[in-house]
């Protein structure tokens, strides 16, 4: 797909990738975009600069999802691109409250869920539509330090994977961008001390949007803007064992360099 003339939602649209993939969509020549975000003001200063619409919407809920796509379909028509992008990030492990867990399923598994409900039957019949998942290479791989990421970031990819198998011979199109470190909020931010070794490769917000653009015009399923996570992906597919074990290396150094757990 080429963004040009088309008309695109992007949910979490009011910070980090969510901005930067709005902007880079209006750049492209994008017919509408629609700036879906949890934080009112932040979602009208992106929608005020690509001139496009803003809706507050909590993507936790199904009727807030719906009233997204009824809106932006009302002003423009149809949706082409729907990018599920809003995230949120918790540290925590078995001992985590399910109020935690209830939550980071929420927003990052079940919102996309809730969209896709909310509008594969219009793209179904307008002959097609395209679904963006911002996932996470969290949902490849895993996170360290945190269950909650890790296997809500794994459900999201499995659904995308799900609908792109399903409705594939109906015109619709999935993509999955699976980012390591991105320079936003969630990585620089007060909740990511444990994630500081993501930072030492990170990426900016406008190198995903950059990849995102490829991705898309190569129609990709799984968009990658760390290309060495595929190298990590087929390490893990070729022998778990093994990744396992590096991965609990990686972890020992994690966690004792940032001396978390008290272990060094
Ligand atoms: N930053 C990273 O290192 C990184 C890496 C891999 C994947 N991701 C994923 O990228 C996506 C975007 O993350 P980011 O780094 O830009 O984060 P961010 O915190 O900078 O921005 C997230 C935006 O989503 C909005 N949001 C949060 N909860 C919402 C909700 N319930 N409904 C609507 N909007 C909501 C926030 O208000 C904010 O504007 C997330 O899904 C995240 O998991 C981020």
């Amino acid at each position: 797909m080429h963004v040009k003339d088309q008309v695109v939602v992007v949910t979490g649209g009011g910070n980090g990738i969510g901005e930067a993939l709005c902007r880079r969509f209006h750049l492209e020549g994008a017919r509408a975009v629609v700036v879906a975000d949890l934080d009112a003001d932040a979602a009208r200063r992106v929608a005020a600069a690509v001139d496009g619409m803003s809706v507050v919407c909590d993507v936790a809920r199904e009727a807030d999802v719906r009233a997204l796509a009824t809106a932006a379909t009302k002003a423009y028509g149809k949706i082409d691109l729907f990018c599920s992008n809003a995230g949120i990030f918790l540290e925590g492990g078995l001992e985590a409250p399910d109020a935690d867990w209830d939550r980071i399923f929420a927003v990052n598994f079940k919102a996309h869920l809730y969209a896709a409900r909310a509008v594969l039957p219009e793209m179904i019949a307008q002959g097609g539509g395209y679904l963006l998942q911002v996932v996470s290479a969290a949902g490849l791989l895993t996170q360290i330090g945190s269950a909650l990421y890790a296997t809500s970031k794994h459900a999201a990819l499995a659904l995308a994977e799900w609908i792109a198998i399903e409705y594939g011979d109906q015109g619709i199109k999935v993509s999955a961008v699976c980012p390591q470190g991105v320079r936003t909020r969630m990585l620089l931010g007060e909740q990511s001390e444990r994630n500081s070794f993501l930072k030492a490769g990170s990426v900016s917000p406008e190198e995903v949007a950059e990849a995102v653009i490829a991705g898309l015009a190569a129609e990709q399923f799984l968009i990658l803007p760390h290309p060495e996570v595929a190298i990590y992906f087929q390490r893990k597919a070729a022998d778990y064992d093994r990744w396992l074990r590096g991965m609990r290396r990686l972890r020992a150094k994690v966690v004792g360099s940032a001396g978390v757990d008290g272990s060094d």
